[in-house]
């Protein structure tokens, strides 16, 4: 117990550069104190002890202003800063190393029994105000900007703004070696996405896509120059065999590059 209480505060230092010291943060920090609260309350749900638990549940939204329903699943090194505010529903799940800022609801949208409130992945942020509403999956790393109200399925990696929340950001949907073309030429492919119609970017898209044809079709050439004897001076080639070349000239078909 005491171990999981020493991760908690280290989390409230690590991730709140105002908070200066273990004793600071552990008389200070509604956040910390709502949830060992709810580290009571829950098992005590779990055992159907229901009412003592929601006693606990109560007296800690007396106490700090956040509302943990003790049905709520948490992971370990959750932490709510400033917390006035927050209300997390019944059948929400919390991942690891969640963050939420005050004025947070993880909330349902419908009045029926059953799972109606979110699951929140490892690592994700919700800012502040924010609503994150039904029994979707915000997944793994995503952020929710403060007073975004979002009401569907979040990517990993994503990032949702707005009211109803849309995202911004995602982790980049493109291809490893189209990723290596962008870093090559200095691109910064990470932030494409189709929610983001920059006629600019989908016209660099298109050439880094052109370039990468282009590329493995000059290095097939190569290859199948120096097979034949003939040096190409001192690029670096990828050791192919008769097989490679033939895997090589299938994907080079028209009708695969006009696709690509
Ligand atoms: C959403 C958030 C996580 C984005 O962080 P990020 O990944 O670094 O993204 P950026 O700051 O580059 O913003 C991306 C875009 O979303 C916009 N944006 C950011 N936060 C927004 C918000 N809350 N509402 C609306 N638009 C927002 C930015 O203006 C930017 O738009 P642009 O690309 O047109 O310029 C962050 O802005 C946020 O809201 N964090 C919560 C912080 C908080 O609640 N703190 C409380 C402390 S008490």
């Amino acid at each position: 117990m005491f171990e999981r209480i020493r991760e908690d505060v280290r989390s409230v230092l690590d991730r709140d550069p105002a908070a200066r010291n273990t004793f600071e943060v552990l008389t200070n920090y509604p956040g910390l104190h709502a949830l060992l609260l709810h580290r009571f309350a829950h098992p005590l749900w779990c055992r159907d002890w229901k009412w003592l638990a929601r006693v606990i549940s109560t007296f800690s939204r007396w106490f700090t202003g956040i509302e943990i329903h003790p049905g709520a699943t948490i992971g370990r090194r959750f932490f709510i800063d400033h917390g006035m505010g927050v209300v997390i529903g019944e059948t929400s799940e919390i991942g690891d190393d969640v963050t939420l800022y005050q004025g947070v609801t993880l909330g349902g949208t419908s009045l029926d029994g059953g799972k109606r409130h979110p699951t929140l992945g490892n690592g994700v942020v919700v800012g502040a105000g924010a609503k994150v509403l039904g029994p979707f999956t915000v997944g793994e790393g995503a952020k929710i900007g403060s007073n975004a109200v979002a009401v569907k399925e979040v990517p990993p990696g994503a990032t949702v703004v707005g009211v109803p929340g849309r995202i911004v950001r995602r982790q980049s949907p493109v291809g490893e070696e189209h990723q290596a073309m962008a870093e090559k030429i200095g691109f910064d492919a990470y932030a494409i996405t189709k929610e983001m119609p920059d006629p600019t970017v989908h016209a660099i898209n298109a050439m880094l896509e052109h370039i990468q044809v282009v590329d493995s079709r000059f290095e097939a050439l190569c290859c199948a120059l120096k097979d034949k004897g003939i040096d190409c001076g001192d690029i670096s080639l990828p050791e192919l065999n008769a097989e490679d070349f033939a895997v090589m000239a299938e994907e080079d078909t028209p009708d695969n590059v006009k696709a690509s």
